[in-house]
């Protein structure tokens, strides 16, 4: 069995338009003054069949919209992109299909339109609770209209998920558990709850440079805060299955988890990464990130790699750590071609970092708090 038939196969579409550019934001994301969107229908339609032309037959359990804000598209494009991946490839009757949205009002007027089309699960960017934050966070909406847009959504969708972003100026551990105590009190069954990340080349990053941004946590602030989270959460009953996602047992999102567990995926959209197994060789595509080269391409993808089998055994430990699940020691050996360094394992082991048990790798609670530096060491034990 090729690996990843273990993951799955799922569908990514980038849309990468949003009506204002956040200054912490470093996704491939663009304000445009006018977005003819039959013409990015018809674009997504020809890479659709492209793709589809290249893993005919294959079984697709998710479909993302993700961006950007895909909650500015037309619910038509939405709907005749759907259409067209229904025609294009069989689907398991589970199928997930998210598209992330901003909780504006203009969009929450979108969402019944979205169900129509075949949505049946929309993850919502309120990244704050707080007007102020909100603010600071250089976010269109408030903390109100976040969560009637949160409501319209609930009325609809079985599956809504949100995000919010902490870590945030000023913001002391009390405060992280008083906002997201409350945002449990509005979660259906999944979060995704990130740790404000300062990114080259933002305008946040350029405040931060000039003495600007203060109040951002240090080192033990950062701990403290990721401590009350996992606390909180457990406590809910939605514990993380991934560094920054939580979820009850078997609400996971389908489509992430596809690309934590080593699977394939097709990524269409300005600047969208794929994984492909093509006659047993893993590639790595990639689309160009400018929004009109890539709509105004013929076939909008960069040149392809291919993995050798340690790049792709890194990649299936720097993905799969992530999750508390952690990897399979025989997906590891196999996709390798050979063992790992076990004393380098045995090592990080003895410090507490990791668990070799039941055939599965995984980061204790403290490996996951210096997950980079783990998977680092794991990497070296494969070369
Ligand atoms: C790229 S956005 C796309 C969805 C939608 N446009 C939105 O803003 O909600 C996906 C998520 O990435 C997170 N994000 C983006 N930049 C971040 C940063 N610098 N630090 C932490 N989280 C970030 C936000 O929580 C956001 O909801
Ligand atoms: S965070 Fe979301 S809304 Fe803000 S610029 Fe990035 S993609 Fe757009």
């Amino acid at each position: 069995m090729e690996d990843w038939r273990h993951g799955g196969f799922g569908l990514y579409i980038h849309w990468p338009f949003c009506q204002s550019k956040c200054p912490y934001c470093d996704f491939n994301s663009h304000v445009a003054s006018s977005v003819d969107q039959d013409k990015w229908l018809t674009a997504y339609l020809r890479e659709i069949d492209r793709l589809a032309a290249e893993t005919k037959g294959r079984v697709l359990s998710s479909v993302f919209f993700g961006g950007g804000t895909p909650s500015l598209m037309n619910p038509e494009v939405v709907s005749g992109v759907i259409d067209h991946v229904r025609r294009s490839w069989p689907m398991t009757n589970s199928a997930e299909i998210t598209l992330e949205a901003n909780p504006g009002s203009v969009e929450a007027g979108r969402f019944s339109a979205y169900r129509q089309a075949g949505v049946n699960r929309i993850s919502m960017g309120i990244q704050a609770l707080n007007d102020e934050a909100l603010r600071k966070l250089g976010r269109l909406h408030t903390a109100p209209e976040a969560l009637k847009a949160f409501g319209i959504a609930r009325d609809l969708f079985d599956r809504v998920s949100f995000d919010l972003i902490y870590a945030r100026q000023e913001q002391t551990v009390q405060d992280w558990r008083a906002e997201l105590r409350l945002a449990l009190s509005y979660a259906i069954d999944h979060l995704s709850l990130y740790q404000l990340t300062i990114e080259e080349g933002t305008p946040f990053a350029a405040r931060l440079l000039k003495g600007g941004l203060t109040g951002l946590p240090d080192e033990d602030r950062a701990v403290a805060l990721f401590e009350a989270t996992q606390e909180i959460c457990d406590a809910a009953g939605l514990p993380s299955y991934e560094v920054s996602n939580h979820a009850r047992p078997g609400a996971e999102s389908q489509h992430n988890l596809i690309y934590w567990r080593g699977g394939d995926y097709v990524g269409i959209g300005p600047g969208a990464h794929g994984r492909l197994t093509l006659d047993g060789v893993r590639v790595a595509t990639e689309c160009p990130r400018a929004p009109d080269t890539w709509l105004n391409s013929r076939t909008p993808e960069l040149p392809r790699m291919t993995l050798s089998a340690l790049e792709h055994a890194e990649e299936y430990v720097l993905m799969s750590l992530r999750l508390s699940e952690g990897l399979e020691m025989d997906r590891l050996i196999n996709i390798r071609g050979k063992a790992p360094n076990y004393s380098v394992l045995n090592e990080l082991k003895d410090q507490g970092l990791l668990l070799i048990e039941n055939g599965r790798l995984t980061a204790t609670p403290r490996g996951r708090m210096l997950l980079n530096a783990v998977i680092e060491k794991v990497a070296v034990s494969l070369a």
